[in-house]
């Protein structure tokens, strides 16, 4: 079955694809509101694009994935929302781990599980835990996660290392820096999309993504389809990245 068309084929050159895709998976409550329907349609919609665009990153061979589903900001949301966007991945968590041998795709939380509703964090831990051994495609879910909350935390683990007697502060190097985050292991995203029309970070992956290159596109998130993926495949493709350098 092809992947894409004939004209998107001589497009999207499928040999030098990023290797780490990041998405701030935005506009979910527009996309409900401009048809009249609950902010929490928006996210049940979202989460079913992000089955579709996880299957297809791995299908081309993207090796991670790593999604903003609900940051350290989140809370501030009405109680209502917070826990349908809960109840959501419940259900996506329960029906991933029932296909997880067929689809093997290994999953990681990114941030601080402890707050989450009990059947959820044991949830995320369970599909953690089986899909360990997994290879090919990771896909990293951003729970309860800030790029600000993950670079403190780091620093506070290596400065209670350097009072217990452990390291000292000029050990400290980026790379040993990017070991006490929760990406640690894993390449920085080579590519992170924002659509929703809102161009901005939102704290997601800020130490990560220094030289990450970002496409922005006004379409809302539960309209982002595998098209909307090439077309952002094209446009990083279409980029020069010179990491500092000339
Ligand atoms: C941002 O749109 C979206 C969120 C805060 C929630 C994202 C959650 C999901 C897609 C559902 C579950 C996820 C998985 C991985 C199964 P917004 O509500 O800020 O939209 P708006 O800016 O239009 O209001």
């Amino acid at each position: 079955m092809p992947l894409f068309s004939k004209s998107e084929e001589t497009a999207v050159d499928f040999d030098h694809l990023p290797r780490h895709i990041a998405i701030i998976m935005d506009g979910n409550g527009r996309w409900a509101r401009s048809r009249g329907l609950p902010r929490t349609a928006g996210h049940a919609a979202g989460a079913e694009t992000f089955r579709t665009i996880a299957v297809y990153c791995k299908e081309i061979g993207i090796q991670y994935l790593t999604v903003y589903a609900f940051s350290t900001e989140n809370w501030k949301r009405p109680a209502e929302e917070v826990s349908a966007i809960m109840d959501l991945l419940r259900k996506y968590l329960l029906e991933a781990i029932e296909k997880m041998e067929r689809d093997r795709v290994k999953m990681r939380f990114f941030g601080d599980l402890s707050p989450l509703p009990d059947e959820l964090r044991d949830l995320c831990l369970r599909t953690e835990e089986i899909s360990t051994h997994y290879e090919g495609c990771q896909v990293n879910i951003c729970l309860n996660y800030g790029g600000r909350d993950e670079i403190l935390r780091a620093a506070q683990n290596f400065a209670a290392q350097c009072a217990a007697g452990k390291r000292i502060p000029q050990e400290l190097t980026e790379e040993l820096f990017s070991r006490g985050l929760w990406s640690a292991g894993i390449p920085d995203p080579d590519l992170v999309i924002r659509p929703g029309g809102e161009e901005r970070v939102s704290n997601f992956l800020l130490w990560q993504s220094a030289y990450a290159e970002y496409y922005f596109t006004k379409v809302n998130w539960p309209d982002f389809s595998k098209e909307e993926l090439r077309k952002a495949l094209c446009a990083y493709q279409s980029r020069q990245r010179r990491y500092g350098g000339i």
